[in-house]
């Protein structure tokens, strides 16, 4: 019995007691610790390395996401991560999903990161922990959680908002504790610790990162290394004491061009990137995206070459399960739920030719006596399960919760709810002509009916402001707006993403527009749980509806579900949400963890916003990647030219040859609503195609104009297949370049609306980033008007 143990100790003289103790506390700590339990230290050394324990290291990382990845599967994955060469696994803390309700923490079952930290310990390698308080990674609000938007006037990542301020410190010191002592200088395997993500593409605040900094510090992670991450040309925009600064870019870049200037400003700083993206994400409408082998592992080489550390994002992307896929935006665009990210180990856990790229390319590169992890065994085959059939259904709108009642209109968090559907319910009076509303702030799908019947669809991606035209009635007439949401924004300036209706409802009431009110809510959230609630029968159904069905499983299994008959929804198993569908694509499928199935009766819920085709779901041996439903539809072909002819240019000129940002000044600003850009010919001939990174709009003060509400009006080309679309000009993501389509030739415009009149005193012009040059524009012009540019027909 442990009291024993101290008996003896009362006879003893202080020192003895100390050794003895400490021998006890050693002993306990080796049984629990694993391979690596002895203290060792870890820092950034002035060589251009990290040093452990006093020796240059290079940290050969690969990221993963504990909630993206069932918890049965992680020891296998961690080991897969391993077999592919690497030393030390990276993960984020996801804030919003440990505390889903303000003060009320959850860190069990796929929650419980020390768990997740052990078991990478427990397999001999380090960990690099991303607490946040903001994250990005595609999820939900950048792992912000969504209670934070109940503020009205909230602001986040800036210390003007103290209750940011105090829910992150609060946050902090929560998981700090935790995380302590597992810090590499305390016998753990934690070897460093990130502040923020990717401030720089945010803001210069050094102040509000040393707030970040200090809370990390206090929150018991006073021993690790601290680093930052950014891009090779934001990171010197701000600085921060006491942290290490690295650089996050993509397959194919030019690494020796992304250190440049880094070196130069950091001479003897290790070189590190922290995140090599090893793939990209897919959002819902768009080609699914793929990255090469050859372009990955070519920087994958330099870097090894140069002893650069590195970390692989994603290793294994795993799923966004239930509501946690996020979205990007301008323009608005949500993230669809499977993260397979093209990254080496698939979605389903299986290895890529990227795999084994990666281990052939790394066992070259091993330090001395490492040797490369065993690949452990392949989880069992994938299983087919039989086709289920629904019978069992439920219409929405006979089964609604009990409503709230209010005056006004508000978005869903003001009524406790954050995330999944929304409906809002009001009367019209009688009308003797058809009159219109207008609904600004649809976020993020809306079913306009009437009385039952559906009226109009809206799409956020498209518009999130809609015109309906109610017919005329000779009795007062039932409105509802059904809401379904998708992903909260997680980059850039749009993150405060409000779901529901976060605008107004306004009708036209003769010369005046008055906002509708008297609202009945209905909310109808996402737990497993709730789904059970409906009246289930056989009793057929048109409009949004709940379905269910039982399914046998004989011998549990990891499996693909296909879901191309339905339209757009959710689905549950045995309660636990797989997360989103959208027959638009690029998935028609959803991946489903074997884990989560039992042998005998399994239970399948879906909802969904119409009736599909076919009410039945298959299984599949991977995903189907394909545009379908509207999106395929709205796809049409180009049918317009551009007239310039009588248009005067504001500035023209030709760009110099070479990389990095072009700038181009008006000598005069100009208010314009309209911007069009014309690129007249290529650096080299030969070329045919132009492309562009990133396109920014300068104001009277200098700096770049918000892009959050601008649209793509019109580009000559853009090329769809590889998503190289003209959007890509400003959605803030370098690594995202508009391309134009190899089919055509010079010259190009795109026609952007900058949402309202703005003064404008210039351009700032990003061509591509990665080592490549085809593409580089050399004479341009730009064109500005207050209103539309016009268009003839094409011949
Ligand atoms: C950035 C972010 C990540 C992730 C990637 C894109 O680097 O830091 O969280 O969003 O982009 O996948």
């Amino acid at each position: 019995m442990p009291v024993c143990l101290f008996k003896p100790i009362a006879h003893f003289k202080a020192d003895v007691i100390k050794t003895y103790l400490l021998t006890v506390l050693l002993f306990l700590a080796s049984s629990f610790a694993g391979p690596l339990m002895a203290q060792h230290d870890f820092v950034a050394g002035n060589q251009q390395s990290f040093l452990l324990d006093g020796k240059p290291f290079v940290v050969r990382a690969a990221e993963l996401h504990y909630p993206r990845i069932p918890r049965e599967y992680w020891d296998q994955r961690i080991k897969q991560c391993k077999a592919m060469g690497m030393n030390t696994i990276c993960i984020y803390l996801f804030w919003n999903l440990h505390e889903q309700q303000e003060g009320q923490y959850n860190f069990s079952g796929e929650n419980d990161f020390v768990a997740f930290i052990k078991a990478v310990q427990q397999n001999g390698m380090y960990c690099i922990v991303r607490p946040g308080p903001y994250v990005c990674a595609e999820w939900d609000m950048g792992g912000l959680p969504w209670w934070l938007l109940k503020k009205k006037d909230l602001q986040v990542r800036t210390r003007q908002d103290t209750l940011f301020m105090s829910a992150v410190k609060r946050y902090m010191n929560k998981v700090g504790p935790m995380l302590a002592p597992l810090q590499i200088q305390n016998g753990g395997n934690i070897i460093m610790v990130q502040v923020e993500n990717e401030y720089g593409v945010w803001g210069t605040d050094k102040a509000y990162m040393s707030a970040i900094r200090d809370m990390i510090r206090s929150s018991g992670l006073n021993k690790v290394q601290l680093f930052r991450c950014d891009w090779s040309s934001n990171f010197d925009k701000y600085d921060v004491d006491g942290v290490a600064s690295t650089l996050n870019f993509g397959a194919g870049a030019n690494v020796e061009d992304q250190f440049k200037k880094f070196k130069e400003r950091n001479p003897g700083a290790p070189l590190m990137c922290s995140e090599y993206w090893t793939g990209w994400f897919d959002q819902w409408g768009r080609q699914h995206e793929t990255r090469g082998v050859n372009t990955f592992i070519g920087s994958l080489k330099d870097m090894m070459d140069r002893k650069i550390s590195f970390s692989l994002y994603m290793a294994h992307g795993g799923t966004s399960f239930g509501q946690w896929a996020g979205a990007n935006a301008p323009p608005y665009a949500p993230t669809i739920s499977s993260y397979d990210y093209d990254a080496p180990i698939d979605e389903a856990g299986r290895l890529t030719p990227k795999f084994y790229a990666i281990r052939e390319l790394l066992s070259k590169y091993l330090g001395e006596g490492e040797k490369l992890g065993d690949i452990p065994a392949e989880r069992a085959p994938l299983i087919t399960l039989p086709s289920i059939h629904f019978t069992q259904q439920a219409s929405l709108f006979d089964n609604l919760p009990e409503p709230k009642k209010v005056k006004e209109i508000q978005p869903m968090e003001m009524f406790n709810q954050g995330w999944g559907r929304i409906l809002y319910r009001t009367t019209l009076p009688a009308a003797t002509a058809a009159r219109q509303i207008v609904i600004s702030g649809i976020h993020d799908w809306a079913l306009v009916s009437i009385d039952g019947k559906p009226l109009a669809k809206i799409d956020r991606r498209k518009t999130e402001n809609a015109t309906v035209t109610i017919p005329a009635t000779a009795k007062a007439t039932r409105l509802d707006i059904l809401i379904e949401t998708t992903g909260r924004v997680n980059y850039g300036k749009a993150i405060l993403d409000r779901k529901g209706i976060a605008g107004t409802v306004l009708m036209a009431n003769g010369t005046d527009t008055v906002a509708l009110q008297n609202w009945l809510v209905y909310n109808l959230p996402v737990d497993g749980a709730f789904q059970n609630k409906p009246n289930y029968t056989s009793r057929q159904t048109e409009g949004p509806a709940w379905y269910k069905a039982n399914f046998q499983v004989d011998k549990p299994g990891d499996t693909y579900l296909d879901v191309s008959h339905w339209t757009k929804g959710m689905v549950w198993i045995n309660g636990r949400s797989l997360g989103r569908y959208w027959n638009i694509g690029p998935t028609q499928t959803m991946f489903l963890p074997g884990t989560w199935l039992k042998k005998g009766t399994n239970e399948i819920i879906i909802t969904d916003v119409q009736k599909p085709d076919l009410a039945t779901v298959r299984s599949a041996a991977n995903h189907i990647y394909e545009i379908g439903g509207e999106e395929e539809k709205s796809v049409a072909p180009k049918t317009q030219l551009i007239k310039l002819a009588s248009e005067k240019a504001v500035a023209s000129g030709a760009f110099s040859a070479g990389k990095g940002w072009k700038e181009v000044s008006l000598p005069a600003a100009v208010t314009a609503r309209y911007l069009c850009f014309e690129a007249l010919s290529p650096q080299q001939q030969s070329d045919q195609l132009a492309s562009v990174a990133e396109m920014e709009v300068i104001g009277e003060d200098g700096a770049a104009i918000s892009s959050v509400n601008w649209k793509v009006v019109y580009a000559s080309s853009e090329e769809t297949l590889s998503n190289n679309t003209a959007d890509k000009l400003f959605d803030l993501q370098e690594t995202l370049i508009w391309q134009t389509s190899a089919k055509q030739h010079y010259p190009y415009q795109v026609v952007i609306d900058l949402g309202s009149n703005v003064a404008v005193k210039g351009f700032r012009v990003l061509p591509r980033v990665d080592d490549k040059n085809t593409g580089m524009i050399k004479d341009y012009r730009f064109y500005l008007k207050s209103t539309p540019f016009l268009f003839s027909a094409l011949q």
